[in-house]
């Protein structure tokens, strides 16, 4: 039994339910531990929320002033430094009694002695999986690993938020790393990131990993248009409507039927456009012609599917769909959308191991608010996030501007990891959206440091905040820092006008 660390006060609002307060009698108490007492329904744990220090010596300005005018200190005349105490402020969050969590139904009484919560009772209460859990940080102040269970972790899909720099793609890349490195007995799944910067390129040239990772370029991604139906076209260009999406379907029946078997794309189906008797006369030929040129410029589309299913999904791989060479919005969205039902419906046929789809940038693919034409990948994305979990189809979203993020996808994320963030209205977002933040909790979030993360949902039972972990990976990201470039451009330079004076 860890040693007592102070005792429970009565103060005029506390003990009560939620919070209680006690004066600290040892060294090294930290806001943010987690302590216990006992309380007649069973241990107490609590957060400590706050700590004040006060001295009754000091209690009084016009006093304490009084004296400093006499040109004599208070802590002079009178033993002050043994009246200066700690006290606690202490947030109940539940009730162990006989291994259940319970919610604290009961305050403990004045008087009773608090405790730092010992490992194994913290590790049960979050509800944390040492044997078997993704081991993504630490408790923080606490040496207890936290690791999450696979299965209430991404069952029913992730969120991970958190502004620009707070560390969301560090924590992604020990996510992978956590996944790629279980063993069979645990279960494997296949791991896809669409990567919009290039940042996790690092794992394909890790000598731990690179036997387990590939990398797509996304100038290289192409759909295979003989396996296109017009549904799925239609996806890419919302804007179609039911006649021009029957009549390209005619369209498309006509081709494979022509061709049988052989490859074409989508020049192949331009060309029969124009050369189609029927649809020659009724004026939906020009708006196909111009819609499907339009796709057919983005050179995304080609004679089959590259990288082919098995490629993109296989148990214990990552596929790493490198977008960073695109630029055109819609391009990457078109292409997340196709990778996302293609992984869904091969998935339900169960071609392909249970996955988790890791989305970077997510409110660029699924955004709220949009215009169907400006978010194509929206609605696989919101489908897989709803009907997904039947079929053991993960979605992890990363975002740094959550209240951008579309709330059907958002809400279906039943475990949030919020990293910093600083924006009032995603802030107040993020309150609504996650079940169980108490407003100090939530006020905290702001301050995080890079790396430090507050898990809430479905993974813990208790929200949690965890300090992440260091990666095992190598990091390596495409293009150069700020520095480096700002030395290259100058290096450049000087190497320029070395050679222009060479010339004269
Ligand atoms: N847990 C951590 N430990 C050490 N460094 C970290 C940690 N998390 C993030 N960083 C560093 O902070 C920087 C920003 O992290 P990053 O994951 O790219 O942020 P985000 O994806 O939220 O924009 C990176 O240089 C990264 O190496
Ligand atoms: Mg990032």
């Amino acid at each position: 039994m860890p040693d007592v660390i102070g005792t429970v006060i009565s103060t005029g609002s506390s003990p009560s339910t939620s919070k209680f307060s006690f004066v600290i009698n040892a060294k090294r108490i930290r806001k943010g531990q987690f302590v216990c007492c006992d309380s007649p329904e069973g241990r107490t744990v609590a957060r400590i929320a706050d700590i004040i220090k006060t001295n009754h010596y000091f209690e009084r300005a016009e006093s304490v002033q009084e004296f400093e005018r006499s040109g004599k200190s208070l802590a002079e005349l009178f033993p002050a430094a043994r009246w200066e105490y700690l006290v606690a402020d202490a947030v109940a969050l539940g009730v162990c009694s006989n291994g259940q969590l319970l919610r604290s139904a009961y305050p403990p009484s004045p008087g009773t002695k608090v405790r730092l919560v010992d490992s194994k009772t913290l590790a049960d209460f979050f509800g944390l999986d040492l044997a078997k859990g993704l081991h993504l940080g630490k408790i923080e102040h606490h040496d207890v690993d936290v690791k999450l269970s696979l299965t209430r972790l991404l069952h029913k899909h992730l969120a991970i938020l958190g502004i620009s720099g707070s560390g969301k793609s560090y924590c992604v890349a020990d996510l992978i790393e956590e996944l790629l490195d279980r063993p069979p007995e645990h279960g494997q799944l296949a791991i896809i990131v669409i990567d919009t910067h290039g940042e996790y390129i690092g794992f394909a040239e890790d000598p731990a990993y690179r036997q387990k990772a590939d990398v797509v370029l996304g100038r290289n991604f192409r759909i295979g248009v003989p396996g296109l139906s017009a549904s799925m076209i239609a996806e890419f260009i919302p804007a179609l409507t039911a006649v021009q999406r029957r009549e390209l379907n005619k369209l498309l029946a006509k081709l494979n039927e022509e061709k049988r078997g052989k490859v074409f794309d989508l020049r192949d189906v331009l060309t029969k456009l124009e050369s189609d008797e029927i649809i020659k006369k009724s004026d939906t030929r020009g708006i196909l012609y111009t819609y499907l040129y339009d796709l057919a410029n983005t050179r995304l589309f080609g004679g089959y599917d590259d990288p082919a299913l098995e490629k993109l999904a296989a148990p214990q791989h990552l596929t790493i769909v490198d977008i960073s060479d695109i630029t055109n919005l819609r391009e990457k969205q078109i292409i997340v959308a196709y990778l996302a039902r293609k992984l869904f419906e091969a998935r339900r046929a169960k071609a392909i191991p249970p996955f988790v789809l890791i989305i970077e940038e997510a409110h660029n693919f699924a955004p709220e608010g949009v215009h169907r034409e400006g978010a194509i990948s929206k609605r696989i994305i919101e489908r897989l996030a709803r009907e997904g979990r039947k079929f053991h189809t993960c979605l992890c979203l990363v975002s740094q501007r959550p209240i951008q993020l579309s709330t059907t996808a958002l809400s279906q994320c039943n475990t949030h990891i919020i990293m910093r963030v600083t924006n009032p209205y995603d802030l107040d977002h993020i309150g609504r959206s996650s079940e169980g933040l108490t407003a100090d909790v939530l006020k905290t979030i702001s301050s995080l440091r890079t790396g430090d993360a507050l898990i809430v949902g479905e993974a813990v039972n208790v929200p949690l905040f965890m300090r992440v972990r260091k990666r095992r990976s190598m990091a390596s990201e495409r293009g150069i820092p700020l520095e480096a470039a700002c030395l290259e451009f100058a290096s450049d330079m000087t190497k320029r006008s070395a050679d222009a004076a060479a010339f004269v």
